[in-house]
C-alpha cells in the first residue's frame, strides 16, 4: 500500500468532528477503497479544551487554522471553519498557495470567491473538492461535475436548504406558525450560524450558484441569484395553498433560456404530486434536467454530521486514489459570463393572498386591475365572513410576466379596502 494520506482538519463543529470520527470508524473500509490510509495529521479549532466526543491525541495541535495550513505535516487542508472571508479563505489560500489540496464544506466561502480559489488550484495542480458545500450528503457536485459530463443541463432546481424545509413541513403537518418551528430547527443543529441564513433564502442561494457555474460552464456569480426566503410564508399560506392541491417548498432554480441564466431561490407553490413536493423535512432534493440522460433526481439528507461528513470523506478518498478534476469541471478561464435574465422578464402563474375587507364591490375593482395589466385569473377563494372586517382573499393565477404582475399588486395594495401588503408566491408547475 502506498504512503498514507495525511490530512489537517481546520474547524472542529458538527462537520469536522463528525468527520474526524467517519474517518476512525470506518478506517479499514476507506483504506480499502482509496488504495491507502487516510491519516488526520492535525487539527485547529478554537477551544482546544471542549469536550467534542472525538480523541485527538496523535494529531499535532494548531490554535491557528493559517498557520496550521502553512506548516502541518498534510497533504491536504479540510476547511470547516465557515464564512465567507475571513479565517476560511485565509486558511484555503494558504494551503494552496503551499501546494495542498483543499477540501471545504464552505458554500459561502465559494459563492463568493469560488473562482479565485479554483484558480489558485488549477495554477498549483492540486484539487478543490467542494462535495459537502451542497446538498450535504447528496452526491450532486459529482454527479454534475462528473456523471452527468456528457450533457448539455437546461436546468437545476432543487430544495436546498434542509432548515426551510423542515419548518415548512412542520408548518404544514402540525398546523404551527413560523416562530414555533424555526425555534426546533435551531435546537436541532440543522440552521446555519445565522440562522436569517436559511430562512432569507441566502444559504440555498450559495449553493445554486455554486450548481448553476458547473451545470452552466459559467462563473460563480451570487450576486445573479434573487433572493427571497420564507418568512412572509404564513400558516393561512400554507393552508390555502394545501386547499388548492399545492405545497410550499423553497426552491432554488438555475435555467438556461434564449436571454441567458436566470438564478433564483423563493418559496414556490409545487402541485402535491410533483415528487420534489413530497420531499420533507430536513431532506434535499436537487433535479437536472439534462438533454440525454433526460432529468435525474437526487435526494437525500442535506445537513447533520454524517452526511455531511460522508461527502468531504468521499472527496478525500479521491485525493487519495489520485482522481483530480478541475474544481468547476472545465479550466477558470474557459467560464463564461452568460448573461443574467431580470426576474421582470420571468413568467409564470402566481398565488396573491390579500386580506381585503369584507364589502360588496371590492372583489370587481380587484378584477378590473387584473384585467387591465392582462393578468388572467385561475382560481378565487374566500375564507370568513366579517362585514367591515379584513378576510382573507386567495387567488391563482395562468401565467404571466413577473412585471405584468408586479404592476397590478402594486396598484391592488394601494386600494383602500386592502389591508398591508399582498403575499405573493410563484407556482412552479413541476410534473407528477
Ligand atoms: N443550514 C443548512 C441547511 C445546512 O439547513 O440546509 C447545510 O448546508
Amino acid at each position: 500500500m502506498s504512503n498514507p494520506l495525511k490530512i489537517a482538519l481546520a474547524g472542529l463543529g458538527t462537520v469536522g468532528a463528525g468527520t474526524f470520527d467517519l474517518l476512525a470508524r470506518q478506517s479499514s473500509l476507506i483504506s480499502q477503497r482509496a488504495g491507502r490510509d487516510i491519516v488526520v495529521t492535525a487539527v485547529s479549532a478554537r477551544d482546544r479544551t471542549k469536550d467534542r466526543g472525538i480523541d485527538t491525541t496523535g494529531t499535532q495541535w494548531f490554535d491557528d487554522a493559517v498557520k496550521m495550513a502553512q506548516e502541518a505535516d498534510a497533504d491536504v487542508i479540510v476547511e470547516l471553519i465557515g464564512g465567507s472571508d475571513g479565517p476560511a479563505k485565509a486558511t484555503c489560500e494558504a494551503a494552496l498557495s503551499t501546494g495542498r489540496h483543499v477540501v471545504t464544506a464552505n458554500k459561502a466561502l465559494l459563492a463568493h470567491h469560488g473562482g479565485e480559489l479554483a484558480q489558485m488550484a488549477e495554477q498549483a495542480g492540486v484539487s478543490l473538492q467542494f462535495e459537502a458545500a451542497v446538498a450535504g450528503g447528496i452526491p450532486i457536485i459529482k454527479s454534475l461535475r462528473e456523471g452527468l459530463s456528457a450533457n448539455g443541463v437546461s436546468r437545476v432546481l432543487g430544495i436546498l436548504n434542509g432548515t426551510s424545509n423542515y419548518i415548512l413541513t412542520r408548518m404544514r403537518n402540525e398546523e404551527l406558525s413560523f416562530d414555533e418551528v424555526l425555534a426546533d430547527a435551531q435546537e436541532l443543529g440543522y440552521a446555519e450560524a445565522d440562522p436569517s441564513f436559511d430562512i432569507d433564502g441566502v444559504d440555498a442561494a450559495h449553493k445554486l450558484s455554486i450548481l448553476a457555474a458547473l451545470a452552466f460552464g459559467s462563473a460563480i456569480d451570487f450576486d445573479a441569484v434573487y433572493t427571497e426566503g420564507i418568512r412572509h410564508i404564513s400558516l393561512l399560506d400554507v393552508q390555502f395553498a394545501q386547499e388548492l392541491g399545492y405545497r410550499i417548498k423553497l426552491l432554488g432554480i438555475a435555467a438556461r433560456s434564449d436571454n441567458g441564466i436566470e438564478q433564483r431561490v423563493h418559496p414556490c407553490l409545487v402541485p402535491e404530486k410533483a415528487a420534489i413536493a413530497n420531499v420533507e423535512y430536513a431532506f434535499n432534493a436537487v433535479e437536472v434536467d439534462c438533454d440525454f440522460a433526460n432529468t435525474i433526481v437526487h435526494v437525500g439528507p442535506g445537513a447533520g454530521a454524517g452526511p455531511t461528513a460522508s461527502a468531504v470523506v468521499a472527496d478525500l478518498i479521491d485525493i487519495a486514489r489520485g482522481h483530480q478534476v478541475m474544481p468547476l469541471s472545465i479550466p477558470t478561464a474557459s467560464l463564461s459570463e452568460i448573461p443574467t435574465t431580470s426576474m421582470d422578464q420571468h413568467k409564470g402563474g402566481y398565488y396573491i393572498r390579500l386580506m381585503v375587507v369584507d364589502q360588496s364591490g371590492v372583489f370587481a375593482e380587484i378584477a378590473a386591475i387584473l384585467r387591465d395589466h392582462d393578468v388572467s385569473m385561475e382560481s378565487v377563494l374566500q375564507r370568513g365572513r366579517a362585514p367591515g372586517e379584513p378576510v382573507p382573499l386567495v387567488m391563482t393565477v395562468h401565467e404571466t410576466m413577473e412585471s405584468s404582475m408586479n404592476a397590478a399588486l402594486s396598484e391592488i395594495s394601494a386600494l383602500d379596502a386592502v389591508d398591508g401588503n399582498p403575499c405573493m408566491i410563484r407556482i412552479e408547475l413541476l410534473p407528477a
